[in-house]
């Protein structure tokens, strides 16, 4: 059974929280791409949310999110959050998007998700926002149960961007697309962690090799690299 928190752990995230919302609100100054990324890079906070760390190599998702924003998504997915790091991206660099949800399971595979004291810090990165709504859901992206709540999330309406960053197996990365696609607007852009990482336990680099070419693509790999890299596909175009 998890053990509950005592009054002394409680008050000490109190304080913790309190600084690090201070500190994030004066690092949230610009809505451009490169002043968000640098952000990240200032922010400096307490206890659970002393970083907002970014699994990413920092100028192939500049690339993607230049796309992503000139798209102006009025909803975003991201499968896979961990630190936040991507999630405040797209938060801050669409102050037009109404809903921004992020899927990812605790303990998951690559990376093990996030402490569930951090959503109240995720939540402040819309801060300042009327439009941005910022929703959760804990699950497994391919579960029943997980696709139920994003229908409740969406009502009806459709995923204009998302990013494919949970589980990295080939088949896991291929359910996540073919459950995923159904909720997808026609002109909508789904973004790939990964294409780029050769390495034992990731299928990414596989299951964007098969596809790619049914769409129109981009590929967003820092000269040299041997690792990461982003994708994005425009699924009304060929
Ligand atoms: C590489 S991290 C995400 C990094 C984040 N997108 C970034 O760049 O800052 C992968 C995350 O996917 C989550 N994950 C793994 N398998 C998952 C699944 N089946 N469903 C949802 N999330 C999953 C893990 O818990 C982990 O937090």
């Amino acid at each position: 059974m998890k053990k509950r928190d005592t009054l002394f752990e409680l008050l000490r995230d109190r304080a913790a929280f309190i600084v690090s919302k201070k500190n994030l609100r004066k690092i949230m100054t610009s809505d451009k791409t490169e002043d968000v990324l640098e952000s990240v890079k200032k922010y400096s906070g307490r206890g659970f949310y002393d970083k907002i760390r970014l699994a990413q190599i920092e100028e192939e998702l500049y690339q993607l999110c230049k796309r992503v924003a000139d798209h102006k998504p009025k909803i975003i997915a991201e499968i896979g959050t961990w630190n936040g790091g991507t999630f405040y991206v797209w938060t801050r660099t669409n102050p037009q998007a109404e809903k921004i949800i992020s899927i990812d399971l605790p303990d998951g595979q690559y990376g093990g998700g996030y402490d569930k004291k951090r959503i109240k810090f995720f939540k402040e990165f819309a801060h300042g926002r009327d439009k941005n709504e910022l929703y959760f859901i804990r699950g497994d992206s391919k579960s029943k149960d997980t696709t139920e709540k994003l229908e409740n999330i969406l009502k009806g309406k459709k995923i204009d961007f998302l990013y494919i960053d949970g589980d990295h197996t080939y088949e896991g990365i291929k359910k996540d697309f073919n459950i995923y696609k159904e909720y997808m607007a026609n002109d909508g852009l789904i973004g790939f962690h990964d294409i780029n990482t050769h390495k034992e336990g990731y299928g990414v680099v596989k299951f964007w090799n098969e596809i790619k070419e049914q769409y129109r693509f981009e590929e967003f790999i820092k000269k040299d690299s041997k690792v990461m890299g982003n994708g994005l596909i425009y699924l009304n175009k060929l």
